[in-house]
């Protein structure tokens, strides 16, 4: 129809109608009219549980019915590949994240319903309005199920259908070159359309039975993964733009059948969908049709590729291949490129040829259609950024949304791992990010951060921000008075947080306090801020000392009075080392350096106390403390109180209802606490961590758990995690998605029931300041101490490793090597000789 040249390529429409109701119909040249809607797939791809997909099948399945006899759905996934362009970052480091990001290919996917009224002919005012009231339904009907379908406006339209056929999705500007229609493909410039038919009507070569998605099975770790039917669009090569066009004609449902029944009987030559069916199929038809009240429907699908003339063959062939492994023989015959293409015009059906289509049900034809669909930035004020899985940024609210949402109830996080998987490069990634926002020109958000370390993960991330770095050694250990407060702020929980400590010190973190134990010093510590307050007593300061004189003078007093027997002399004699002239005598009566209470970056580092059994628990209590005082000072900041190992010193019993308090006030102050552990010895059978950790943590970040998967029932019941999760979980750096990537590490965040898994890729820059391996650290530090500021020596760094042009690897080597930047040698004419 369409000769090669000189042919003008007539569009088939009207014309755009007037608004009604919120939708703009199209009319094409034989008077039927549509409406083009833009929405979401539901089933957000690797969200991995198999019941939306059905669910998905059942919204259309209802979609279908609603609109019923003589109306088409034409449903058009377009994939396009794009280019990553972000640049409007502030903060240094986070200009070297998009400068990392900057160009990268990644594919994107839109969806559009095209829904359209067959007119035969007859055009009446009456029918565009029952049309219109129907498409209410139909956007009702979905924004039930929670998707939002905007109908497109007179000038969306207008784009839409220019889009389409410059097939152009990938580029900003449209421009509409000439359509030359070749013998197996159309052309336009330097590019190239090829359509491919799911099926060949001649000879339908469908698998026996279809479902809703498939299960993958290639390999080990994702056996039993749902994944889309038509999921391999996602990962067609070199193609720009690809539409998948899904048709559905809903036909008068007596007269086929009757035309089914007629022909059971006597096969008919007449073109007709009905014809390529055997008697048996026939038979399968109507039983569906009569037993599960299935609708019988015209359907059509084609994935229509556009590329580069030099690569359209191989993209081609993938789409195919793909077709045939699951048991789709797509058709063969070319001979009406041009013709298919016009048909994924939108409200252009009417061109399809009867052969064209095939005849079945509503459900068959469902099964086809494409379900899945790419995350999305969550529209927020507080955004993150990590990967989507294909390696693009993608922004996520990790604290107020999902609140707002009612997905979690609180803000803290459990983050679990094997050694080495990247629990601490992943919190330096979120930690850089929660502190960018301090330094904006206009901060939406100030934050706060605390961290209790044990192994110096977070010195370049505190460096960079020039935050507070205190190591605990013995000549300058971390000091606090917790015993000096003012009256105002002596209360209930005070008091039993002085408590938690006292039997700490006294029984260490793995003993208990009876009752009567717990009473009386209760008791003493009541007595002592009374007869301060009161002024009657001769404490003259508060601290532990005074503490410890009067403990030793009224419990006594207590025992005789209530006739109960305490071990008084066991108490002096444990607590006086921390007494005057003993060994920790600072530890509990010097005050905490205020300056803390206004530092926004603050690391305490114990690794050297780690294994003291008496100081470690209490070094941590005594953070966690400084920590809720600068939180009731900070009342205008965000806070997050980052515990990594030093947790297990804390979680016994003793310190269980400290923790809970911990906790709860955290929530209360605008913060949140996340704890950071490979220890799954610690955690399983860890009452103390289940009740007061794991349970006040809505989030769980959870690292490679391959390491983790012979005991994985038990980690999955103590997180509650269910099956689904468990496959998502499994996904974690297995996927084939490392091609054109920096490196990465995965992580899944459940945030509330369910979670998603995302890529921790970070810039060189950023791998520099966040890496956890000592010889890398030393290298970065040479020159970032060479060079006085931190990102001075990152520019240097960077720009020497990359005009060594030697690997990453051996760059830190030689740095550390001679124990100064190698700048000098790198400048020098022959330095390849001297490296
Ligand atoms: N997302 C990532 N991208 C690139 N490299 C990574 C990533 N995550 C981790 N690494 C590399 O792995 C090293 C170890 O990671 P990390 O220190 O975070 O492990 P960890 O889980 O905290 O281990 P541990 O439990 O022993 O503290 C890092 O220094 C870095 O070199
Ligand atoms: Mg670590």
């Amino acid at each position: 129809m369409f000769k090669k040249k000189k042919n003008e390529f007539k569009l088939p429409y009207l014309g755009i109608e007037n608004e009604i109701n919120g939708f703009h119909c199209l009319f094409n040249l034989k008077g039927d009219f549509g409406v083009i809607l833009k929405l979401d797939n539901p089933v957000i791809q690797f969200s991995a549980d198999s019941s939306k997909y059905d669910t998905f099948h059942q919204l259309y399945t209802n979609v279908i019915k609603i609109l019923g006899e003589g109306h088409l759905i034409q449903k058009q996934d377009i994939f396009s590949r794009k280019v990553y362009s972000e640049n409007n970052s502030k903060e240094y480091l986070q200009k070297k994240y998009d400068e990392h990001f900057q160009g990268r290919e990644y594919t994107d996917l839109k969806t559009f319903l095209v829904i359209t009224k067959r007119s035969k002919g007859r055009y009446s005012e009456k029918s565009v309005n029952d049309f219109i009231q129907t498409l209410g339904k139909i956007t009702d009907l979905f924004e039930r199920t929670g998707i939002k379908a905007e109908s497109l406006n007179r000038i969306q339209t207008d784009r839409y259908v220019k889009r389409i056929l410059s097939m152009n999705f990938h580029q900003e500007g449209i421009v509409l070159d000439n359509l030359l229609s070749e013998e197996t493909q159309v052309e336009s410039g330097d590019r190239a359309f090829r359509s491919i038919s799911l099926v060949d009507t001649d000879k339908v070569e469908l698998p026996e039975q279809v479902k809703t998605h498939l299960e993958r099975n290639d390999k080990d770790s994702l056996k039993g993964f749902p994944i889309d039917n038509m999921g391999f669009l996602f990962d067609i090569p070199n193609f720009e733009t690809v539409v998948y066009n899904q048709i559905i004609e809903i036909i008068e449902q007596r007269p086929i059948q009757t035309k089914l029944e007629l022909k059971r009987k006597r096969h008919s030559g007449i073109p007709d969908p009905a014809n390529n069916l055997c008697v048996e199929d026939i038979d399968r038809l109507l039983e569906d049709v009569a037993r599960h009240n299935q609708l019988l429907v015209n359907c059509h699908f084609n994935v229509v590729v556009s590329a580069k003339k030099k690569h359209i063959q191989s993209a081609c062939n993938y789409v195919e291949s793909s077709l045939f492994q699951q048991g789709i023989v797509a058709n063969k015959n070319s001979y009406n490129q041009l013709e298919l293409f016009r048909t994924i015009l939108p409200c252009n059906t009417a061109e399809l040829k009867v052969y064209d289509y095939f005849l079945t049900t509503a459900d068959a034809a469902l099964c086809f259609f494409l379900k899945e669909s790419l995350n999305k930035d969550e529209e927020s004020g507080f955004q993150i950024r990590f990967t989507d899985r294909q390696g693009i940024p993608l922004k996520i609210d990790p604290a107020d949304l999902p609140m707002q949402i009612n997905r979690i109830n609180n803000r803290n996080k459990f983050v679990l791992g094997p050694s080495g998987s990247g629990k601490s490069f992943f919190m330096n990634a979120l930690i850089e990010q929660y502190c960018m926002w301090n330094n904006r020109p206009d901060p939406k958000w100030l934050m706060d951060v605390v961290i209790v370390d044990t192994g110096h993960s977070y010195s370049g991330l505190c460096q960079y921000y020039q935050g507070k770095y205190i190591t605990y050694t013995e000549e300058k250990p971390i000091t606090t008075n917790p015993f000096a407060i003012s009256e105002e702020e002596y209360n209930i929980e005070k008091k039993d947080y002085l408590l938690t400590l006292v039997s700490l010190l006294w029984k260490t973190a793995e003993g208990t306090v009876s009752q009567v134990e717990a009473d009386v010093i209760s008791n003493t510590i009541s007595a002592y801020y009374s007869s301060y307050f009161s002024e009657e007593g001769e404490t003259k300061r508060l601290c532990f000392n005074s503490f410890y004189e009067f403990a030793l003078d009224k419990i006594p007093e207590i025992m005789d009075k209530e006739r109960i027997s305490f071990e008084i002399d066991e108490f002096r004699f444990v607590l006086k080392k921390f007494y005057k002239g003993g060994e920790f005598e600072n530890l509990l009566n010097e005050e905490v350096d205020s300056s803390l209470f206004t530092e926004s970056f603050v690391v305490f580092e114990i690794d050297s106390i780690k294994e003291h059994k008496v100081l470690f628990p209490i070094v941590t209590l005594i953070i966690m403390d400084v920590f809720i005082q600068k939180m009731r000072f900070r009342t205008k900041y965000r806070k997050a109180l980052i515990i990594e190992e030093a947790w297990k010193a804390i979680a016994s019993p003793l310190m269980a209802g400290y923790i809970l308090y911990l906790y709860k006030t955290v929530r209360k102050f605008w913060g949140e606490a996340i704890v950071v552990t490979q220890e799954l010895g610690d955690i399983i059978g860890n009452e103390v961590v289940k009740e007061s950790i794991i349970n006040n943590s809505d989030t769980i970040c959870l690292l490679d758990q391959t390491k983790f998967k012979d005991n994985y029932s038990q980690i999955a019941s103590l997180l509650s995690i269910n099956e689904n999760e468990r496959k998502k979980i499994f996904t974690i750096n297995q996927l084939d998605n490392q091609d054109g990537r920096g490196r990465f590490k995965e992580v899944y965040i459940r945030r509330g029931s369910t979670g998603e898994v995302y890529g921790v890729e970070v810039s060189l820059h950023q791998y520099l300041t966040y890496t956890t391996e000592k010889p890398e650290k030393s290298a970065v530090e040479i020159y970032t101490n060479a060079f006085g500021g931190y990102q001075d020596g990152l520019d240097a760094f960077v720009e020497d490793f990359k005009e060594s042009k030697v690997s990453l690897h051996s760059f830190f080597e030689k740095v550390n090597k001679r124990g100064i930047p190698l700048r000098e040698i790198i400048m020098s004419t022959n330095y390849r000789i001297a490296l």
